[in-house]
């Protein structure tokens, strides 16, 4: 039987962000010489998760789940132009061997969203937030898409529903995700789109000494900060990547790759895995 006290926890899970799903075309490299196929790289990944040894408890999938917006950057796309790209992904994460719990980005688009995946959001476009637990641990999803913008922002109804959720697991370990990075980074231009109101965020969480890490996905490298005890880590996409280098705009076609945590008891270890090769068997 599973445990149900933090101590005795001992699982895994996947962390996978950006899959920027586009129904009916690739992604275009702002140079437009090249192009890139997000379904075929996601597939890439999901190859490796199931090749894991001992197979996750559970995924969570960090944003810019689907992203048609980036065929035409000129349109503004309905959500029923986003529906065919949210069952596209459905079928790419069929394989997996667990189940998944989403997060939405600023590519996404809530009502298609709600619709292709069956929630039971009470409006059609209701932000997506919320917690679950395992073996005495406890996760929240928060939902920092605000429409028509590039970065994020948390709406007060969900900075309450987020101290409500904290208040009601009190000690037991927390780990927070969110689609936009809370703090700088140092890149200039992706510090710009980042949580618009992460330091409210930060001074709600630093309260709560049960708040192990938040896990971020939107920038699509990988990246550890601390502030004040907390720590935020950012996963690189499961497509195409950001230089670490460039302060200015530069996207890479690769390597795919997702965060793997490992608990155990009351220890956290994570690990990113690139996916430089051809298949599992290249790691
Ligand atoms: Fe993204
Ligand atoms: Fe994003």
């Amino acid at each position: 039987m599973a445990p149900d006290t933090a101590t005795q926890a001992d699982f895994s899970f996947v962390h996978f962000t950006d899959t920027h799903i586009m129904a009916g075309g690739n992604f275009s490299f702002p140079t437009g010489e090249r192009q890139f196929d997000t379904s075929a790289s996601l597939q890439r990944v999901i190859d490796v998760i199931n090749a894991l040894e001992p197979p996750p408890a559970f995924a969570v999938i960090g944003g810019d789940l689907t992203s048609p917006d980036l065929l035409d950057r000129s349109k503004v796309l309905t959500p029923e132009e986003y529906e065919p790209s949210y069952r596209l992904l459905q079928d790419l994460l069929r394989p997996l061997p667990c189940p998944t719990y989403m997060l939405l980005g600023n590519h996404d688009n809530r009502t298609a969203f709600h619709r292709v995946m069956q929630t039971a959001a009470v409006t059609p476009d209701a932000p997506h937030h919320y917690s679950f637990d395992h073996q005495g641990y406890h996760f929240i999803a928060l939902d920092s898409l605000h429409p028509g913008a590039g970065w994020g922002y948390l709406e007060a109804p969900q900075l309450v529903w987020l101290r409500d959720d904290l208040e009601t697991h009190r000690g037991r370990p927390t780990l927070v995700f969110v689609h936009h990075h809370p703090w700088a980074l140092g890149i200039e231009w992706l510090d710009q789109v980042h949580l618009r109101n992460g330091d409210e965020l930060w001074q709600l969480l630093q309260a709560y000494a049960d708040v192990r890490w938040i896990i971020c996905g939107h920038v699509h490298l990988d990246q550890d900060i601390q502030r004040d005890g907390l720590t935020m880590l950012t996963t690189p996409s499961t497509g195409f990547q950001i230089s670490k280098l460039s302060q200015t705009r530069k996207i890479l076609p690769g390597p795919p790759g997702f965060r793997l945590v490992r608990v155990k008891g009351l220890e956290l270890a994570t690990r990113v895995l690139h996916l430089h090769g051809a298949s599992a068997a290249d790691l």
